[in-house]
């Protein structure tokens, strides 16, 4: 078995001593993206406060081994937990003197996980509906669709307008049917950080004795507090009639470690279909109220910690940065001739496009990345141009100095680059190839002449080939394709 410290293979003939492992794991951890420093702007949110790492990493070691399946063997998870459901209650419009005074929920393993939750809650409280749906705006995440693809669901996708970003409560309405066991809007939507309707929309969901779920898994944990700072945050949260239910991820901006979110529900009633129930086998009686069975109290006990030692009055001054923070790069991105704003910041998002066709964007990604700032591509859809994501932290409030120049100068070099234009049997095969005509072969041969798969561990640095390509085709081709391409990499390397 191969023994070097790669990754290769996690099973050596004899165990190896600690330190030695340790070396190993922090020479893989040397290849990732930067998780601290203000420079990434998707996936990890860091608020760089000193000693947080450590005190989360602390808490999660002491109950690692904790398991949340029963919660009268571990007390200790059942206290924390409640602690966390309790937290996000009040921050959002419930619990004690509020509208929402009897709001229960349950901690999750992510945004996703609560998502597929509050939607499988809604199915299973209707067991009269042979074909339960699922209304949902179009820039709602796609774990809606995993919800629904899941759980045997149908989507009614709700277009959202290309000028606001925002679903018409009216065609939301509209799509409100008998077999509708949920409606969902967000606050915000990942893509472009604007909030729904969600007055409106939850007003419907109502009216026709439906429930609503809005997603603020992302913004969840930010808008009360941006709120507080004065910024113009609309009503999103069980103060609004007619929501049901509130997902919020506490591995987003309440800065806890990965692995925490917490799906709220209005009443106790609301949540009861949301557990599953086994009594029906010799073993013990089985009952989840989420996917996992097993559960470590690791990132319950982290985000507990978390929420202690930032307390309230350290969230108000972390938003407080971070507002500071999008405002930099919202102007930042205004300087630059040829690049508009997809929306103007109302949460913690900025998300640009271009409106020159020499200023190609995912070549400017590229060379944003080349300078040290990461940031996130997003494919053109249904009318809404190719954009790019930033997804803001507090941590980059120290930094955001520093991103305009390299702004600026990014924009310089795409330009003196010039788009990609991918050859023209490329591109004819992404607008005309359907996903089921994907051979083994063609996505070999695709994937070596993009540099993708091979013996290669990480995908290259420039994408905007890549991306252009996938650009060029179809949401199910683009889904196909990068199934292939993802699978190319999730193999053993012997
Ligand atoms: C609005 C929203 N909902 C759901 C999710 C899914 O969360 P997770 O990646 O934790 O599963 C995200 C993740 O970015 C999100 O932004």
């Amino acid at each position: 078995m191969n023994e070097e410290p790669t990754g290769g293979c996690a099973l050596p003939q004899q165990g190896l001593p600690a330190e030695r492992v340790l070396d190993e794991i922090h020479l893989l951890r040397a290849q990732d993206r930067p998780t601290h420093g203000g420079q990434l702007f998707a996936y990890v949110y860091d608020p760089a406060v000193p000693g947080l790492d450590e005190l989360a990493a602390t808490a999660y070691a002491a109950s690692a081994h904790v398991n949340g399946l029963d919660p009268t063997a571990f007390p200790s998870l059942l206290a924390m937990e409640n602690a966390l459901v309790g937290a996000a209650a009040e921050l959002l419009g419930g619990g004690p003197g509020s509208t929402a005074p009897e709001v229960v929920g349950s901690v999750t393993s992510g945004g996703t996980e609560s998502l597929i939750l509050a939607v499988k809650a809604a199915r299973d409280a209707h067991p009269e509906i042979s074909t339960p749906r699922l209304v949902v705006p179009a820039s709602g995440h796609a774990a809606f669709a995993k919800a629904a693809h899941y759980l045997r669901v149908g989507l009614d996708v709700v277009p959202v307008d290309p000028g606001t970003l925002r679903p018409d409560p009216a065609a939301t309405a509209a799509a409100i049917g008998p077999e509708t066991v949920l409606v969902a809007c967000s606050a915000p939507s990942y893509a472009h950080g604007v909030i729904d309707p969600v007055g409106e929309i939850a007003a419907a969901a109502a009216a026709a004795g439906v429930r609503c779920h809005v997603d603020a898994c992302f913004g969840g944990w930010t808008l009360p507090y941006l709120r507080r700072l004065g910024v113009p945050v609309p009503p999103f949260d069980f103060a609004v009639p007619g929501v049901t239910s509130i997902s919020v991820d506490l591995h987003k901006y309440a800065y806890a470690p990965k692995g925490v979110s917490v799906l709220l529900h209005r009443d106790p009633a609301l949540r009861a279909p949301q557990y599953f129930a086994y009594a029906d086998w010799p073993g013990y009686t089985m009952i989840n109220p989420t996917i996992a069975s097993t559960r470590s109290g690791g990132p319950i006990a982290a985000a507990y910690a978390t929420l202690r030692h930032l307390g309230d009055d350290g969230y108000l001054r972390l938003a407080a940065a971070t507002r500071d923070a999008v405002a930099g790069l919202a102007d930042a991105v205004r300087r630059v001739p040829g690049l508009r704003l997809m929306a103007e910041p109302e949460s913690t998002v900025v998300c640009f496009t271009a409106t020159d066709p020499e200023l190609d964007l995912f070549v400017l990604v590229d060379e944003l990345t080349a300078r040290g700032w990461h940031t996130q591509p997003q494919l053109s859809y249904a009318g809404l141009p190719a954009s790019v994501h930033l997804t803001v932290t507090a941590a980059v409030a120290t930094r955001v100095g520093e991103f305009g120049p390299a702004l600026a100068e990014a924009a310089k070099a795409v330009r003196a680059a010039g788009p990609v234009v991918l050859p023209e049997q490329l591109r004819t095969l992404a607008g005309t190839l359907t996903p089921d005509a994907l051979t083994p072969e063609l996505v070999g041969g695709l994937a070596a002449g993009l540099g993708l798969g091979g013996s290669a561990a990480a995908p290259p640095d420039r994408m905007a080939v890549v991306n252009t390509l996938l650009d060029a085709a179809a949401p199910a081709l683009r889904e196909r394709l990068l199934v292939e391409f993802v699978g190319l990499l999730q193999r053993p390397h012997w």
